[in-house]
This record gives structure tokens, sequence and C-alpha cells, in this order.
């Protein structure tokens, strides 16, 4: 059965974040080092972001690197960098061409010039496009944005630009997805049941799919999969069944 023909545009996800895992058990399996492993993610990550752009999908955003990956070892840390620098310059092509505009959250400033010059630029280059918006979370962490935001605030307090209550839309003002309305849907690879550090605050109300299939291996097919899996589920936000029936 086709599952993209099953997927119905009407209630389509507009917003999807992915926790890409299991590169180093992915290679491992095949007795290769564990960068092997993250240079055939990019596969998947190029095969998500068509489908994505293909579906009419307007957010998807990948967590690539989190603060706590810099704990790795250190060639390991080098490898993945420069395999960001690299995918970035290649792929800057095909961004344009589908028209789709890339972003990133987190601390971009502690990462080699290298990567960080590369990021910027392809960032400046797609910022006109209105197709799809990739969001790369790179050196980010959930708690180092909301604390990030609460240090903004308070500054903004003392220095009178911020008088009034702090309410969700006036705090979302001050996290790195400010403008990016909350993932629908979740999906993690590899089957780790957790979020590790990724859009506490985003996620409040967000369907979580966790798949066993190591991100190298997560394909199209996988993609739609998680995609009908959430359009089957009821979205209750705190309401009864009966009460969305007769809304
Ligand atoms: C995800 O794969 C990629 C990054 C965290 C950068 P892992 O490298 O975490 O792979 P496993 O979890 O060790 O298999
Ligand atoms: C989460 O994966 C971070 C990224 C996918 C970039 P990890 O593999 O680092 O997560 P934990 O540490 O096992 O939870
Ligand atoms: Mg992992």
């Amino acid at each position: 059965m086709d599952l993209k023909s099953k997927i119905v545009q009407q209630n389509l996800p507009q917003h999807i974040a992915i926790i890409m895992d299991g590169n180093g058990r992915w290679a491992k399996q095949s007795g290769q080092p564990r960068l092997f492993g993250h240079s055939n993610g990019v596969r998947a990550v190029r095969e998500v972001t068509e489908a994505s752009a293909e579906l009419g999908i307007k957010y998807l955003t990948l967590y690539a690197f989190s603060t706590e990956n810099w704990n790795r070892p250190e060639m390991e840390v080098m490898g993945l960098m420069s395999l960001l620098v690299d995918t970035v310059g290649k792929e800057l092509d095909t961004l344009l061409k589908n028209n789709v505009r890339l972003r990133s959250i987190g601390d971009l400033s502690k990462l080699p010039n290298s990567t960080k010059d590369a990021l910027e630029r392809a960032i400046l280059k797609t910022k006109d496009n209105t197709g799809l918006t990739l969001i790369l979370a790179l050196n980010y962490s959930s708690r180092w944005e909301i604390l990030d935001a609460v240090n903004k605030i308070s500054k903004d307090i003392r220095n009178g630009f911020l008088p009034g209550d702090i309410n969700e839309s006036v705090f979302s003002n001050y996290l790195s997805t400010v403008g990016i309305p909350d993932p629908e849907l979740l999906i993690r690879t590899s089957g780790e049941l957790r979020i590790s550090n990724f859009l506490l605050w985003q996620l409040a109300y967000t369907e979580l799919y966790f798949t066993d299939t190591f991100w190298p291996d997560f394909s199209r097919q996988h993609f739609y999969e998680a995609i009908d899996s959430y359009q089957s589920r009821e979205r209750r936000f705190g309401k009864t069944s009966e009460q969305l029936e007769t809304s």
C-alpha cells in the first residue's frame, strides 16, 4: 500500500521535529566507526527534507547536535562538525532549488568558525525562500534555551522594556523558536524512549512517535508511517472526545 496516498492533506502537521538517533549503533552493526553512521545519516536527512517539502509541511526541526554531545570523544565531535560544513555546502543548491529556508536553534557561538560560517552563509542565502523552513538544532539544549530566555526577560525588565505580566506568548517570544509554531509531531528513531533535553517547552502537547529504526535506515516510507500514525490520533487538549465531536 502506498502510504503517501493515505496522507490526508487537511490534517497534515505544520511542524515535525525529529531526534535523529542511532547512527553509532547502525555503524557498529557492520563493524564500522561511528562517523560512518553519521555520514550515512545524511541520506535520511535529504530524504525527509524532500518528503516534507513535497507534502507541504511548513517546518521541519532536526536535532543534529546537543549541548551534551560535546562530551563525546573529540574525534567524533570534530568529525560531526566537519560533516556539517560539508553537508551544508553540498546541499545549498538543492535547498535553493526546492525553495527551502534554513534556520538554526541553539548556541552557534560555541561552534568552530568553519561550521558557524558555512551555516550562517546558507541561512543568509536561503532567507527569502518561502517553502519549507528547515531548522537545525545545533549546540542546542532545551534547558539552555529556557534559562537564556529567563535571563533575557530579567534584563528587559531591569531596563524597563517589559512592563506587563509574562504570559505564554511573551515567554515564547524569548525562545530560539520565536515565530515557529509548536511541533504537532515528534519522531525519535533508534528505540530510545526519551526527549534528551529537546524542545521541552514546545513539546507540551506534541504527539510522540518512537520507532526502532536507526536514523541511517529511516526512509520516506518510515516518515509517511509516522505521519499516518499522527493522523489516526485524537488530539483532545484536555477536553473529552464528546466535546470534540460536537465542536
Ligand atoms: C545520533 O546518533 C546523532 C547524534 C547524536 C549526533 P548517535 O550518534 O547518538 O547514535 P547512537 O545513539 O550512539 O547509536
Ligand atoms: C540526542 O541524541 C541528540 C541528537 C540526536 C543530536 P543522543 O544520542 O545524544 O541522546 P542520549 O544522550 O542518548 O539521550
Ligand atoms: Mg544516540
